[in-house]
């Protein structure tokens, strides 16, 4: 798709996304697992429904975490027996939301927390099949953003597991059928990628007896792409030769699906379909520093980098203009009323002018919901998809500033 003619008919700022580009992501992921094998689509890189309906369409259930999420998966088409509910802290309101549309499994983070669901399933009369979160006890080595083996807020330890597994095995409402194991976020090789499901398949092993038959292992993912750079989306060769011998050693009758063995990915198939098309709006120099003031900033992009949720912001900006001249050092912002609001401080290319076009590679995941919408008000950018060239929809989230309906009356 040509830029210009974008910006021209949606207008700037806009997140673009390409379909086709998910379907090829779906097709080198699912390469990449062992046969049989579940896959969920993490809405959390993007719930956006037309992203959903593509890759349930592709044949991915959902991973959900919010009530927001649950709708959004079953909006898309998913039945409610496609959804597994996870996250820790999910309140009573959480899942009461999912029980009411239909949702009877999920992930359960502690004893605490699978009393609930429990007791909630059967006032509603229901039985929940939960997938038990565990924290390995160890770190998993070579992983930057762990999410098990330190200390942390995601699964039960899993010695608290072996020293009391009657805490873990569920009661009349929820059973426990599974074993969640969730690791890391972003890994970008395969020896990586393996050493985490070495990790996960031997805590399968050894829990698996203390809880009963394991209907379902989900061994998490952490499949890495590209975020907010230029670059390709890795291609995982010799992943799932690799994985179904782990597998056949360790579980031994995941072949015929005792137990299910299903991942989880969402940048992986998200992330490298989306680009954010930006405009330049002013260009000036400070203090002999030279400032370009764009149409979008870490409201749109990056907004929890502050979280560390992401990398610190520094984006790769592509121009769309090739303007001629040598490369200078300049400072991209966005139109927020707080010095935080830069996408790249060390840019090195040649001055732009304004309304120039500025792009950002590979930011289908994590991009506007994981960012600062409804900082300042700004219009959410508009939302393009494409398949392959053909623009198929458009759409742009509710404007953030439209005051809300108001939860409590006025006092008099
Ligand atoms: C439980 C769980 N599943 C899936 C994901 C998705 O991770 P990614 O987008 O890296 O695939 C996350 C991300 O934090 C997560 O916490």
């Amino acid at each position: 798709v040509n830029p210009a003619r974008l910006a021209a008919r949606f207008g700037t700022p806009a997140y673009v996304y390409d379909l086709a580009r998910i379907r090829a992501a779906h097709t080198d992921l699912r390469a990449a697992l062992p046969e049989p094998s579940s896959l969920y689509y993490s809405l959390k890189a993007n719930p956006h429904p037309r992203l959903i309906e593509e890759l349930a369409g592709a044949g991915c259930l959902a991973e959900a975490s919010s009530p927001g999420e649950v709708d959004a998966a079953l909006a898309a088409g998913l039945a409610p027996g496609d959804v597994l509910l996870t996250g820790p802290g999910k309140s009573e309101a959480v899942v009461r939301h999912a029980l009411r549309r239909g949702v009877t499994r999920y992930s359960v983070d502690s004893p605490v927390d699978l009393r609930r669901v429990g007791a909630l399933a059967a006032e509603h009369g229901v039985a929940a099949r939960c997938l038990l979160r565990v924290n390995a006890d160890e770190p998993v080595p070579g992983m930057g953003l762990a999410m098990t083996g330190t200390a942390s807020q995601f699964g039960a330890d899993a010695s608290w597991v072996l020293r009391e597994p009657y805490l873990f095995r569920g009661h009349a409402g929820a059973r426990v059928v599974g074993l969640h194991l969730f690791m890391g976020t972003n890994l970008l090789d395969e020896d990586t990628l393996l050493a985490q499901f070495e990790v996960g398949t031997a805590l399968a092993a050894t829990l698996g007896p203390r809880l009963g038959a394991l209907q379902e292992v989900d061994l998490g993912g952490g499949f890495g792409t590209p975020f907010a750079r230029a670059g390709r989306r890795p291609v995982f060769r010799t992943l799932a030769a690799r994985l179904s011998r782990l597998l056949d050693d360790r579980l031994p009758g995941w072949r015929r699906g005792e137990p299910r063995i299903s991942f989880e990915s969402g940048r992986y198939l998200t992330g490298s379909s989306g680009t954010l098309l930006a405009q330049v709006v002013d260009v000036k120099r400070s203090k002999g520093e030279l400032f370009v003031i764009l149409d979008t900033g870490v409201h749109h992009l990056g907004g929890m980098s502050g979280l560390r949720r992401l990398p610190p912001a520094s984006v790769q900006l592509e121009p769309v203009e090739t303007r001629p001249g040598e490369p200078v050092e300049w400072t991209a912002v966005g139109p927020l009323c707080t010095p935080l609001d830069a996408l790249n401080r060390n840019l090195s290319l040649p001055e732009p002018l304004v309304g120039d076009l500025v792009t950002v590679p590979n930011v289908g995941a994590y991009g506007l919901t994981a960012s600062l919408i409804d900082f300042l008000g700004h219009l959410p950018p508009v939302e393009v998809f494409h398949d392959g060239g053909r623009v198929v929809a458009a759409s742009r989230r509710q404007s953030a500033h439209l005051p809300q309906p108001e939860l409590l009356p006025r006092p008099a």
